[in-house]
């Protein structure tokens, strides 16, 4: 069941054409569409000073040989079968275990997705990255504390032929992290021709709790994608304005595949769930209301389990969940996507499923019977002692340390009226290491207007997921929108939002404030705090902030 440009929809979008010319005319030029025909991507970078040269600065990690783990991993076009008929020219990240335990790497199967990365916290990761595509590239560990010359900065990019030698500590507590490319500008246009992966850590205080492992533990990555008449995927057919919006799919896959089912057993499983899409939020629910059960979040478990009756979703946050599929034993569960409103001004974006829409996700088959011995709970105590204290202190609005408003500003959404440039760190970007601070996002135009929205009469701003580098950080709070119309589209979502345990990306729909504390712990260095639309990201939503000593 595939979704093509409709003329209906061609002329929904034509209606448009009046305001995409308004803001095209106060915009920088950005370049326009591109198809992934072959070789499967014209370039689409956004206009950013040209990479310095790679500079790999030799490490601590560098000079050491202890790894217990060795991978190469390489970006590389391929072709999957994702539909019947022509397959599709992505681009994929695959990999070889060099050293170590070979079920550190596990593949993705009928898939795009790069392999599965599962390591144990304390273990030292080497891996060596090269790729054969035709533009710049690096990869970002999503929600990793690594040192910053590890975490994929744009100015780390190489080119084709070259290697970037990463190695690293695993410092995280288990989680579901992930794998992406992080170029500049070309970021959107890179995830979105199949680049990303997640990256699974374990650790002893997770094996103690005896969670669903094995079979019983499904990573999913929602992902929405337009697949032209033979298949190959098309980014930003509108050019602009899927840029200044975002771009939206109107075809749902799950872990790369379209239509997607799994078969489980009426048992208790640990779903691990990743927005993966470049811009689309989700509002994940059961068909009949159960409510979720909500065990962790971006940087692992949560002190206790919450439950949610829906999932708010922004790009690049995860949920971990525990299901008991035992109330739906030999029926199949659709997954599905519930509508809401505030997705994005003009209706919430360009594509025929709007953000905001309503859809399938996926289902799950499950089986009358129990064909393994049911070894799980379906309700488990999780963390104590110091992550829970570490967890709760602080839970007050505060006064910030430091705000960041999030608005558009001469045809660019800005952070603070900045843009992304390579290098750069302004003096209120710079923090100290060793301390705590509070930052407040705010999605709002200043000076009372209509909030991060574009200006006035766009239809009341854009919900912006943060996400900050290097760190994982606490949930202080958040302040509802005052504007009426902004606060009647916060209320259709809000009851999703997961705000307990250790997080690295937070959404804010628009209107929204958002209080979060972070410390700066190990390591100086430039890193990056941006909105983790990617489609926002490439034109500059972006900005560095650097830990000194
Ligand atoms: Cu998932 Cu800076 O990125
Ligand atoms: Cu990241
Ligand atoms: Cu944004």
């Amino acid at each position: 069941m595939k979704r093509t440009l409709t003329r209906r929809n061609f002329l929904r979008l034509s209606g448009l054409s009046a305001a995409a010319a308004a803001i095209a005319a106060c915009t920088p030029a950005l370049s326009g569409a591109a198809t992934y025909g072959n070789p499967p991507l014209s370039g689409t970078k956004a206009t950013s000073p040209p990479t310095a040269t790679p500079v790999n600065t030799p490490t601590r990690a560098q000079t050491s040989s202890q790894a217990d783990v060795a991978l190469a991993l390489q970006a590389t076009p391929a072709t999957v079968a994702i539909f019947p008929g022509r397959p599709t020219q992505v681009w994929q990240f695959r990999g070889q275990v060099q050293q170590g335990d070979p079920a550190v790497l596990q593949p993705v199967p009928n898939s795009y997705l790069g392999p599965t990365i599962r390591v144990q916290k304390g273990q030292r990761l080497k891996i060596t990255f090269s790729h054969d595509l035709p533009q710049e590239s690096i990869v970002h560990w999503h929600g990793l504390h690594v040192p910053a010359e590890m975490d994929g900065h744009p100015r780390y990019t190489i080119n084709r032929g070259e290697t970037y030698e990463y190695e690293f500590d695993i410092l995280n507590r288990a989680g579901t992290y992930w794998y992406h490319p992080h170029p500049h500008g070309i970021t959107g246009p890179q995830v979105y021709a199949g680049m990303a992966g997640f990256f699974i850590v374990h650790d002893e205080e997770e094996q103690a709790l005896g969670l669903p492992s094995g079979a019983f533990d499904i990573p999913l990555v929602i992902q929405d994608r337009v697949f032209d008449g033979n298949n190959q995927l098309v980014y930003r057919p509108n050019g602009m304005m899927d840029q200044m919006m975002g771009f939206l799919g109107d075809q749902i896959l799950v872990n790369g595949q379209p239509d997607f089912t799994r078969s489980v057993e009426p048992t208790t499983h640990r779903l691990r769930i990743l927005n993966g899409s470049n811009s689309r939020i989700y509002k994940l629910a059961w068909p009949d209301g159960t409510p979720f059960t909500v065990i962790g979040t971006d940087g692992g478990l949560l002190d206790a389990p919450v439950q949610r009756p829906y999932l708010t979703l922004g790009p690049a946050e995860r949920v971990d969940l525990l299901v008991d599929f035992s109330r739906w034993a030999g029926q199949t569960l659709t997954l599905r996507s519930l509508s809401f409103s505030g997705g994005g001004f003009m209706g919430g974006g360009m594509s025929t499923l709007p953000n905001g829409a309503s859809f399938d996700v996926m289902r799950f088959q499950i089986s009358e019977d129990v064909a393994t011995p049911m070894p799980y709970k379906t309700f488990v105590p999780l963390m104590t002692g110091p992550v829970a204290q570490a967890r709760g202190a602080g839970r007050a609005w505060v006064q910030a340390d430091r705000v960041f408003q999030l608005y558009m500003q001469f045809g660019q959404w800005t952070i603070n009226g900045r843009t992304f440039q390579m290098e750069a760190v302004a003096p209120d970007e710079t923090v100290k290491l060793g301390t705590e601070e509070v930052w407040e996002f705010v999605n709002q135009q200043p000076n009372g207007g209509e909030g991060g929205g574009g200006g006035g009469g766009m239809g009341g701003g854009m919900p912006h997921p943060m996400h900050i580098h290097g760190l994982q950080f606490q949930i202080v709070g958040r302040q509802p929108p005052t504007n009426a119309q902004q606060r009647a589209n916060w209320e259709t979502v809000k009851d999703g939002y997961v705000d307990e345990g250790w997080k690295d990306t937070v959404l804010l729909m628009a209107g929204e404030r958002v209080q979060v504390r972070l410390r700066f712990e190990d390591f100086t260095g430039l890193y990056l705090y941006h909105c983790h639309n990617l489609e926002h990201e490439d034109m500059g939503m972006m900005r560095n902030y650097k830990i000194v000593a």
